[in-house]
């Protein structure tokens, strides 16, 4: 058991993924963080096999964190994955044991995170690594959870360009109409966006070195070898270990207090986070954005963070 009085309580939702793998590892090891539940959601690959990811991770670690199940998918659209990156099953390259199946609770993630939110003692930090879903259901089923919310770390949105289409980043285009009810909320998001995520990749001799650092690093290490493989050469970039970085070491980014909406209606850019940097919209900033990384810094931090992962 973590002490209490100096550690973060915090729940992640997440779609794994590979780099939610790693995400989840750093968390999960980190004294200063107490993870409470695991939810999972439609993303990388349906829901079935982020779940089944999910287990297989917390089997590996040998962690006891609960697993609830979310939602299938998006609120009004059809879903789209994406297992051309991450692979079929989400989390290609790497002989996981067989999963224990007596983390995964009965109730679906929406009940099971207001029962974890209701039931702390302190506010708890909501850290979404993967499409809204589950939060925009948890936030209009239970809006009586928002106070028990310190605040909402997500990565997902980007300033300038896309990597799901021209301007719209993954987790947002999955479910455009979800990011927007957790951005309207009223609970303060720090975005870990794509355009910092762009600014953490770990070179290829780095990722070399992870196969000898524990059982973590040689997870990730047999993981990257399949995880975007057109760019293993020149680095993998570490979105969702940003949004735990966002938590644990905030100065390793440039970070600006900004109103921040999503395009809905857009015919060529649904799916695109309207960023107001300038306040051009004259409204109130809802968002924390980072708008770009120390690029060096940020790999000596991941480095340390998997080699402490044991
Ligand atoms: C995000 O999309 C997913 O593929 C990654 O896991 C990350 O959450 C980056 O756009
Ligand atoms: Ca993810």
């Amino acid at each position: 058991m973590k002490q209490t009085d100096t550690v973060t309580p915090i729940i992640i939702d997440t779609d794994p993924g590979i780099d939610d793998a790693v995400a989840i590892a750093i968390a999960l090891y980190d004294p200063t963080l107490d993870v409470k539940l695991i939810s999972t959601v439609a993303g990388n690959v349906g829901l079935d096999a982020t779940t089944l990811n999910a287990e297989k991770l917390m089997t590996y670690f040998d962690k006891n964190v609960p697993i609830a199940r979310g939602a299938a998918e998006p609120l009004i659209r059809q879903f789209e994955d994406a297992s051309d990156i991450h692979g079929k099953t989400g989390m290609e390259g790497f002989d996981f044991p067989e999963p224990r199946k007596d983390l995964l609770l009965k109730e679906n993630s929406v009940d099971a995170m207001r029962h974890v939110l209701m039931s702390s003692d302190k506010p708890i930090t909501l850290v979404t690594i993967g499409p809204l879903t589950n939060v925009a259901l948890l936030l209009k089923t239970y809006p009586e959870v928002k106070s028990h919310i310190s605040e909402i770390v997500m990565m997902g949105g980007s300033v300038t360009r896309g990597n799901k289409g021209v301007m719209a980043e993954f987790n947002i285009y999955v479910d455009p109409e979800a990011a927007k009810i957790v951005l309207k909320s009223g609970i303060h998001v720090t975005m870990a966006t794509l355009d910092a995520g762009m600014g953490t990749a770990i070179p290829p001799e780095e990722t070399a070195r992870m196969d000898d650092m524990g059982k973590v690093g040689h997870m990730a290490h047999d993981l990257f070898q399949r995880y975007r493989k057109r760019s293993f050469g020149t680095g993998l970039k570490m979105y969702d270990p940003c949004a735990i970085a966002c938590i644990l070491q905030p100065d390793l980014f440039t970070m600006q207090d900004a109103f921040v909406d999503v395009e809905t209606a857009g015919e060529l850019t649904a799916g695109c986070t309207v960023i107001d940097l300038k306040g051009y919209l004259h409204k109130e900033p809802n968002a924390t954005v980072t708008t770009g990384v120390d690029s060096q810094r940020f790999c000596e931090w991941f480095m340390k963070a998997i080699e402490r992962c044991d």
